[in-house]
């Protein structure tokens, strides 16, 4: 090799499948015939950072009684309510935290709005890769996050933003912030900005800085075509937090924790994208419904429950000639894919046969629902559109639906019904195996008409 490499230390190329190690970067391995394996590594002599996790402290190992739990003391708060609900209730210190997302879901806008309100506890340093300091000062004034002590800086090299928040040993930033992983890289690998190689070392040099400095520490990361976060389904592993920021066209986004070292993966974070940034929902079923089109056949109230935090929704669905001689399906919010087992399950065990039809089904707001509980209301719609009769504008549904037409038990019942009370619900079609688990007191507590349904037929029956 003619390349001189001098201040370099020597790169290594690992098989992600079987660990085979080579020079130079290889096509296919030679070990294990696998395509597309071989994965550059800083070599592990020179530096050990890529396999170390960070966290060893060097103490002696001492009693787990002993040690002091994670409290509010060391968290710091967003100073946005329904971020730091997601969070555990804040950032904790030392933390890596991944926030995940579709490009333009509004990352960098909640990422800058967290900031302003984490610059009560010092100094914040913004690193950005994406957008250039202009642009980034422009959003901060727009949004009212234009505060003296956030500093940007539009660097993509980690080296140099690591070097920038170690400056002032005595002053460390309150919060180090990278957007986005992607985009960043190390002088030490040849691998381009956003390879796998990359992504993962850089990953692990903020890791290691946030491990040893103490400082929290967010990425942003984008997300793959097929859902991934790009390159970092390594990443999600080595960070803390995963965040992820979910919209499916609307105004509203969905923030969960897919993984979560302090706190509980059942929360969700409700926003609107506004003129402005991105608004706190408080009440979102109120938001979710204000828009409902009642009176019209193919629209059904859900109540989900994805995470602990019941939603009630409007799950719209249009059934059509079909243009194209043969019916298609079309998904927006829910999987099409389990939109298709439900009209097969429609057509076979409920006598509602639309598969020659085009079907359109629609979660209202933008939003994205992934728990079956929600099959029902999905059967509901498709057969109240295609029978052209409006469903019950005060009844709500949920059950999650089986292959034999049968309709099956969700968790958090009693969540549900209480949220469809509070917003003036009447009637709840349930599913059986529920309806027998709340007794007497319960349901005279809940002020709602309880229907027991074990089978979509009967559902579409009382519908
Ligand atoms: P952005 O935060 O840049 O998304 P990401 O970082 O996830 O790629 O937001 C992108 C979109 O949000 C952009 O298309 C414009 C819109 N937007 C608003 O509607 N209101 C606002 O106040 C801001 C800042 C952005
Ligand atoms: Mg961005």
């Amino acid at each position: 090799m003619g390349k001189v490499k001098a201040l370099k230390p020597r790169n290594i190329h690992r098989c992600q499948a079987c660990g085979h190690v080579e020079s130079k970067w290889l096509g296919r391995c030679p070990a294990c015939q696998e395509w597309n394996s071989l994965v550059e590594e800083v070599d592990a002599q020179g530096n050990a950072r890529t396999s170390a996790s960070g966290i060893a402290d060097g103490h002696a190992p001492i009693a787990i009684s002993e040690v002091r739990e994670i409290d509010g003391a060391d968290r710091r708060s967003t100073q946005i309510g329904e971020l730091d609900r997601v969070l555990g209730g804040g950032l904790v210190a030392g933390s890596l935290v991944l926030l995940g997302g579709d490009p333009g879901v509004g990352k960098s806008t909640l990422l800058l709005q967290a900031l302003a309100g984490l610059a009560q506890h010092g100094r914040i340093l913004y690193a950005t890769g994406e957008e250039s300091v202009a642009q980034t000062a422009m959003r901060a004034r727009r949004i009212g996050a234009n505060d003296a002590r956030l500093s940007v800086v539009a660097e993509t090299d980690v080296e140099k933003i690591l070097a920038h928040a170690t400056r002032d040993p005595a002053h460390p930033p309150a919060i180090l912030a990278v957007d986005s992983i992607q985009t960043v890289y190390t002088p030490l690998l040849d691998s381009i900005p956003g390879s796998l190689a990359q992504v993962r070392e850089c990953a692990s040099r903020l890791m290691q800085y946030a491990k040893t400095s103490g400082v929290p520490t967010i990425l942003v990361g984008h997300v793959t075509k097929d859902g991934g976060l790009a390159g970092p389904k390594t990443l999600e592993h080595l960070v803390d937090v995963v965040l992820q920021l979910e919209g499916d066209g609307g105004p509203y986004r969905v923030l969960r924790a897919h993984k979560n070292r302090f706190g509980s993966t059942q929360e969700i974070g409700v926003f609107e994208m506004r003129g402005a940034g991105m608004a706190e929902v408080a009440n979102p079923s109120a938001h979710l419904l204000a828009e409902r089109a009642v009176g019209a056949p193919g629209s059904v109230v859900v109540a989900s429950a994805d995470g602990a935090r019941p939603l009630l929704v409007e799950i719209q669905a249009l059934v059509a000639p079909a243009s194209a001689g043969v019916g298609r399906r079309t998904a927006a919010g829910v999987d099409s894919n389990r939109v298709s087992l439900l009209l097969a399950v429609l057509a076979q065990r409920a006598n509602c046969d639309v598969l020659d039809r085009d079907v359109f089904v629609n979660v209202a707001g933008g939003l994205r629902l992934a728990e079956p509980a929600i099959d029902l209301g999905i059967v509901c719609a498709i057969a109240s559109s295609a029978r052209g009769r409006a469903i019950d504008a005060k009844t709500i549904v949920f059950g999650e639906v089986g292959l034999a037409g049968e309709v099956r038990a969700v968790p958090l019942c009693e969540q549900r019904l209480a949220e469809a009370a509070r917003l003036g619900f009447t009637r709840a079609l349930i599913p059986a195996q529920n309806a027998l688990r709340i007794d007497a007191t319960a349901r005279a507590e809940l002020g709602l008409e309880l229907v027991s349904i074990d089978r979509v037929v009967t559902a579409l029956g009382w519908l």
